[in-house]
């Protein structure tokens, strides 16, 4: 994959900046993608990860930060896309030391890059990489932070969810509706909350027991099934994936009984044909990217000094954004992944523009 960008090269990814970063003694070894700062400084999370090998570090760096460019546009942010990746397993190699070795390198951008929690990174360890750099977000409580940003990424999922079921059925509410919920975890607890408060009836299934005895006691009123395949195969109107990526493939698109998807998981397409398919079939795709971004809403505001209500409003407009895509996808006979991608190139291009109006 090349990096850099140009006309002649349709294979380039159009990064701004690429930067490997290396510490011997504790054996950091990082790469920290810029994609674009067009509408402001990038932010994204930084993935700590044992890649097979260097190569698959950049390539998922380079992926997971372009892909934030575009979910930080449709959130209406002043943020470009960034993402970091840490190459080692965490739970061998993650040390205070390592931490803030990563923390200086973070510095040494000067804020084009702010940094927050992934995959394998936790606001304990955002708190850690705070004590080298001011460019960090996503810190706990104790620490000034907003804390979890599971809370708000529920909560502009349940948002997405509505408008899609305005776009099918008429009217932006998931009462009398059978919502599939796969993945119990942070996320999912929160939203099967909203949606039993909507008037929904969900079914859920998870891999953890504790996750289901969760539910058990909870809501007993959730219906449980075995596994994701079973809820796939279920009656059901509309179907949550929040656990892993890929939930979305070649198996499980021709099964789903669904009408409507839209979950907080992130990569739900196993790959970029699985959007046609799911049109053909007649099944209305909330794009990830934009449903799940409550989440980077949260640690955006917390940059401005957290306020929930404002960050709850900004992630309540995921509703406006989603009905907004809908109504493009069909305007212009595109999957709703295209509408979204042209909605925040549109962003990224009227915005970031303005820079070129010179200033002292
Ligand atoms: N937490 C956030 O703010 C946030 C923001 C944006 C996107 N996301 C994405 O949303 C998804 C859920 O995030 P989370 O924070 O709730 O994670 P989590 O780890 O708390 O929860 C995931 C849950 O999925 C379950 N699970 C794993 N494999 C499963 C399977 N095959 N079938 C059913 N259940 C399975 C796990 O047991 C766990 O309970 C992830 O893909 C994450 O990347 C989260």
């Amino acid at each position: 994959m090349g990096v850099f960008a140009s006309t002649d090269d349709p294979g380039s990814t159009g990064h701004e900046q690429v930067v490997f970063c290396q510490d011997k003694q504790t054996g950091l070894r990082a790469i920290i993608g810029i994609h674009s700062t067009a509408l402001g400084p990038a932010l994204g999370g930084t993935r700590f990860y044992p890649y097979a090998s260097e190569e698959a570090a950049l390539a998922d760096v380079l992926d997971l930060s372009r892909g934030m460019a575009y979910k930080n546009a449709l959130a209406g942010l002043d943020h470009g896309g960034g993402k970091a990746v840490i190459w080692g397993d965490p739970d061998k190699v993650k040390s205070e030391a390592l931490l803030r070795a990563y923390g200086r390198f973070v510095e040494s951008l000067g804020g084009r890059y702010y940094t927050a929690c992934d995959v394998g990174t936790y606001v304990a360890d955002m708190d850690v990489v705070a004590r080298e750099t001011r460019y960090v977000t996503g810190r706990s409580v104790e620490h000034g932070g907003a804390g979890d940003s599971s809370v708000l990424t529920a909560w502009g999922v349940f948002q997405g969810m509505r408008a899609a079921a305005e776009h099918v059925w008429g009217a932006p509410t998931l009462r009398g509706r059978r919502v599939g919920v796969a993945g119990l975890g942070k996320v999912g607890k929160h939203l099967t909350g909203h949606l039993l408060d909507d008037g929904a009836e969900v079914v859920a299934t998870d891999v953890s027991p504790r996750a289901l005895d969760w539910a058990r006691s909870t809501y007993p009123q959730v219906t449980l099934v075995s596994d994701a395949a079973a809820l796939v195969a279920a009656d059901i109107d509309v179907y949550a994936p929040c656990a892993l990526g890929g939930a979305l493939d070649d198996d499980t698109v021709p099964a789903l009984r669904a009408k409507v998807v839209a979950g907080a998981a992130n990569n739900q397409l196993a790959h970029p044909g699985i959007d046609k398919l799911l049109a053909e079939r007649g099944i209305l795709y909330a794009p990830d990217y934009v449903v799940n971004a409550g989440g980077v809403i949260q640690v955006a505001d917390e940059i401005e000094g957290f306020n929930f209500d404002r960050a709850k409003l900004r992630a309540t407009r995921i509703y406006d954004t989603t009905r907004e895509i809908l109504q493009l996808a069909d305007a212009e006979g595109v999957p709703p992944a295209v509408a979204a991608d042209r909605l925040a190139e549109r962003r990224m291009a009227e915005v970031g523009r303005l820079r070129m109006i010179h200033l002292r």
